[in-house]
This record gives C-alpha cells, structure tokens and sequence, in this order.
C-alpha cells in the first residue's frame, strides 16, 4: 500500500524517519509531500495513495475526489475540523485522529506564552509571577491535564469547566470544577481555552464571558481561532486595557491589534502548539501505526466517521 504524508507544515526529521521505520515494517510505501504551497501538489500526490497522514491540512471533497484509491485518512494530531467527515464516508474513506500524542506539547507552548507575556516580553522592566495566581481551564480533555500539572507545579490556583468531563476527574486531578463558564471566567486572571472548534464552540468566547474576567486579564488560545468571537475581543480590548490575548495562530483581525494593541498580545505565525520533535513522533508514528493496523487487522478503534 502506498501511504503519502502531506503536511504543509513538516514534521521533524526524526519523526518521518521513525514513520518510515512503522511503514518499511509492515511492507508499505511511504511518499512524502512536505511544506507543500498549494493545494494542487496534494491533488495530484492523493491520486495513487491508499493511506493519508495529514496535520491541519485541509481533507476537502476535492481532496477525497483526486485520492481514487484512498481508504483511510489519519489526521496526526488530535482537532480534526480540518477533515470533512461526511465527505470522507461519502467516499468510503475511514478517518481518524490521533488523541493525546502531542498534548503536552500545546500546554508548554500555552505556559511559555503565559511566562514571557507575564515578564514584559522579558524587555527588562518588572513583570508578574505565575505563583497564586488563578487559571480557568476551559474544557478538560488531554491539553487541559497537562496543563494542570503544570499550573500546579508553578503554584496556580486551578479551575476548570468542561461539560463532558464529571466533576470528580477534575477532582483528582487536584483542581476545582466550575459549574458553568460563567463562574469561570469570574473567577480566573487566566483563562486557557481547549476545546474543538465545531458548531456550537464557533465563536463561543466573546464579550459577556471576557468581560466578567479579573482585573489583568489574560486570555490563552492554542485550540483555534474560530472559537473567537473577534468582534467581542476587540470590544473588550478597547474596554480594558488590562487585557492581553495571547494566540497560538493570528486572529482574522491581526492587523487591528498591531494597530492599536501593541504589547498587549502575542501572536504564533505559525501554529506552533505541536510543532517540537516529541509530538511530531507521537503523533506521527501513532498515524502510521493506526494505518498499518487498520490494513493488517481492519483496526478502527480511533475512526471518527462511525
Ligand atoms: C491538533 O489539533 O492536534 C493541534 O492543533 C496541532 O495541529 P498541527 O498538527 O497542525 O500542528
């Protein structure tokens, strides 16, 4: 079988040579379509693979349309908007995700933003400390466990809201469980989105929830952008000058941030969150042994177009 890795945002050498390890093992090819410009190169690279590995690269119907051999499409990462489920079963095609392999790499990149930010940009005047300070996990999936263990180590004070995850797994995770959003933005200086972008979290976070936040707040996103409400972020941004938004991915209205807001945000241009050599080989060789598996033993435990 002939299995392509089309990502236009490569992942690390070291982890395309351990996929290649998973795919050589199990007798399958691997073709490799990296840091590609547009969407044409993916069209014609689909044509003759059985096996697709993406990350946020877009699985579209014109996508699933060129891949006439395509029968399973791995999403190397844990959001898969970026796939479209109905076209895929449309096409007989099984996607999946791959959960949890490079959480731990979001929730650093979330603190790394959140300690420069805290330090001025580590400009030289005083900044602000972590310690005892309050953070809002809002949603409590893989990201959000790291994240409150690493909240924990610097000596936060740890919230979370999630309404799929019971009160007692936030519980033993040492952190305390909100009942609505409400009373979590009420009551935290940070709040650290994790949820998926999907109908009903578009555009969710917006001028009623920010405005209920602390004085000095900071609002941390390495889900997605479109769970934004921009409108209402920037309604507050001009409310409240103590507000900082800080971006893993620039917001649709970047440029009236760097207009008005200077300092007061931090923006990746790149999504950054999985981008180290750790969680392109989790994900990466997870995707690959997904694959393998699903041709060798018909395996579809992580499919999401059931
Ligand atoms: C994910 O959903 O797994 C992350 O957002 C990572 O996305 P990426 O693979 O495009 O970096």
């Amino acid at each position: 079988m002939k299995i392509l890795v089309a990502t236009e945002k490569a992942f690390a050498l070291v982890a395309i040579n351990l996929i290649r390890e998973v795919t050589d093992a199990a007798g399958h090819q691997l073709a490799l379509l990296e840091d590609y410009k547009d969407v044409s190169e993916l069209l014609t690279a689909v044509a003759d693979a059985d096996a697709l590995i993406v990350r946020s690269d877009l699985v579209t119907p014109q996508v699933l349309e060129a891949a006439k051999k395509l029968k399973i499409v791995v999403r190397a990462g844990a959001g898969y908007d970026n796939l479209d489920l109905p076209a895929c079963t449309a096409h007989k095609v099984v996607a999946m995700n791959t959960p949890g392999q490079n959480s731990n790499a979001v929730a650093e990149l979330a603190f790394e933003m959140m300690l420069f930010q805290a330090r001025g940009g580590f400009a030289g005047k005083s900044g602000s400390e972590l310690r005892g300070k309050t953070l809002g996990l809002h949603a409590f999936g893989n990201v959000g466990k790291y994240m409150a263990e690493i909240a924990k180590g610097f000596g936060m004070v740890v919230f979370a809201f999630d309404p799929f995850v019971n009160e007692d797994v936030m519980k033993g995770a040492g952190i305390k469980a909100c009942k609505n959003t409400e009373e979590l933005y009420s009551k935290c200086q940070y709040i650290s989105l994790h949820m998926p972008a999907n109908d009903k979290t578009k555009k969710s976070i917006g001028y009623e929830l920010l405005k209920k936040m602390p004085k000095g707040a900071v609002l941390v996103n390495t889900a997605r952008k479109e769970v934004i409400d921009e409108e209402g972020l920037l309604k507050i941004f001009e409310e409240r000058s103590d507000f900082r938004y800080l971006s893993d991915v620039e917001p649709d209205c970047k440029a009236v941030f760097d207009e008005k807001f200077k300092g007061r945000f931090i923006f990746t241009a790149k999504k950054m969150g999985a981008q180290t050599e750790e969680a392109n080989i989790n994900a990466g060789v997870a995707a690959a042994r997904q694959i393998a598996d699903f041709f060798k033993t018909g395996n579809e435990k992580f499919r999401l177009n059931k």
